[in-house]
């Protein structure tokens, strides 16, 4: 998959060149889980896998169309009058609804989306499709707004628009990432560095279905919340959860549920630090960081699977293997493995034959480098 295929595609279904095409990829989390929602620092890397968004302007027509290679309805909207359908579109609507600024109005346009990038994967590829839109679109009326920004507007659509309450990683991740790095984020401050990040990654989706995850997360997310509200009746100060010392934690006697919420958000945040100093130092990942991760996960935050854990255990195993753990939300979805490429590349088919006779289920496997976030493709403009 490349801009190439793009643009043969979007060749094939408009009859004419497109203007502007831009790819942004997905992420995984390397380590800093449920810690974005909560004002702590995560550390996702960008995968080599893209959507690519190619976009002409239609600036005579009164209707915008949007046809992707994936998905057998396609789209046809009033780009100055948008409304929220439940569809697959809204992510690119929504942008298209939260882009005009005063210098920077939108034509009609046609559009396709081709990718490489599994949905529903726990692998973001929402955020990449709203970040591949805005970037997109942003080269067809060359407005000059910093990604950062772009990264902004598209998390803002995400909440607001298609409306599922997530934290900044995503959008970030996918918008900000550098070839060859991992991608450290203050979430309360929003700045960001990037970390040098040399290991291979491999990437195992469990193909669990993902019902549970979003009413489990928003779970979350309260008892969070409600830990915060506690918290401060102590230390009115208190910026975010993340920024409580798990001793602080301890001391406030809260309900034993919310006890190990708040256990993982400001433990995980110390595992942040340590893990990035680290791996500026020595350029490897810390593996039992990455295992002590998943165990919090697993037992205080309570968002693992048994396929999940499985996965975790069998990793451990195999010599070159770093370390391991379940990335994302969890509940499903995806887990990761960091150390050497060859390693990898070696063990994996023999973890999915192992897994399918386990769990009946047959998983996807990926190999990355932490990869380049988005960028623009082609400018005709
Ligand atoms: C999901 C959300 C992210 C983040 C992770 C957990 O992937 O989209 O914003 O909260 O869960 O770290």
């Amino acid at each position: 998959m490349n801009a190439d295929h793009a643009r043969h595609y979007f060749r094939e279904t408009f009859a004419a060149e497109p203007d502007v095409i831009a790819s942004a990829p997905g992420r995984v989390n390397v380590i800093g889980e449920h810690l974005d929602y909560n004002g702590g620092q995560v550390l996702p890397m960008a995968i080599d896998r893209r959507i690519y968004v190619a976009i002409k302007a239609r600036p005579s027509e009164t209707l915008s169309r949007v046809v992707s290679e994936n998905q057998s309805v396609s789209a046809e909207f009033d780009i100055q009058a948008i409304l929220r359908s439940g569809q697959w579109w809204d992510y690119i609507t929504g942008i298209c609804a939260a882009f005009p600024s005063r210098d920077a109005r939108l034509p009609q346009i046609a559009a396709v989306v081709t990718s490489d990038l599994p949905s529903a994967s726990g692998l973001s590829s929402s955020a990449a499709l709203e970040v591949s839109t805005c970037v997109s679109l942003a080269a067809l009326v060359a407005d000059k707004r910093a990604l950062k920004d772009l990264a902004l507007l598209s998390w803002n659509v995400e909440n607001q628009f298609v409306g599922v309450a997530v934290g900044v990683m995503d959008q970030f991740a996918s918008a900000l990432s550098v070839e060859g790095h991992a991608l450290h984020v203050w979430c309360d401050t929003l700045d960001v560095e990037q970390v040098p990040m040399k290991e291979a990654v491999l990437i195992f989706d469990t193909a669990i279905p993902r019902s549970l995850r979003t009413s489990q997360f928003n779970q979350r997310r309260e008892e969070c919340d409600e830990a915060l509200r506690l918290l401060r009746q102590r230390d009115p100060e208190l910026e975010n959860l993340a920024a409580a010392h798990p001793d602080e934690v301890r001391a406030a006697h809260l309900p034993a549920t919310l006890e190990k919420r708040a256990l993982h958000v400001t433990e995980e945040n110390l595992r942040v630090e340590a893990l990035v100093a680290g791996l500026k130092k020595s350029g490897s990942v810390s593996g039992e960081t990455l295992y002590a991760s998943h165990e919090s996960l697993r037992t205080q935050y309570e968002c693992s699977t048994p396929e999940l854990d499985w996965f975790v255990d069998n990793a451990r195993k195999i010599a070159g293997v770093r370390g391991a753990r379940l990335t994302g939300a969890g509940w499903g979805g995806c887990a990761i493995a960091v150390g050497d490429f060859d390693a990898l590349n070696d063990a994996k088919d023999e973890l999915c034959t192992a897994y399918e006779s386990s769990f009946r289920r047959k998983p996807k496997v990926w190999l990355t480098y932490a990869a380049q976030g988005v960028r623009v493709e082609l400018n005709n403009q």
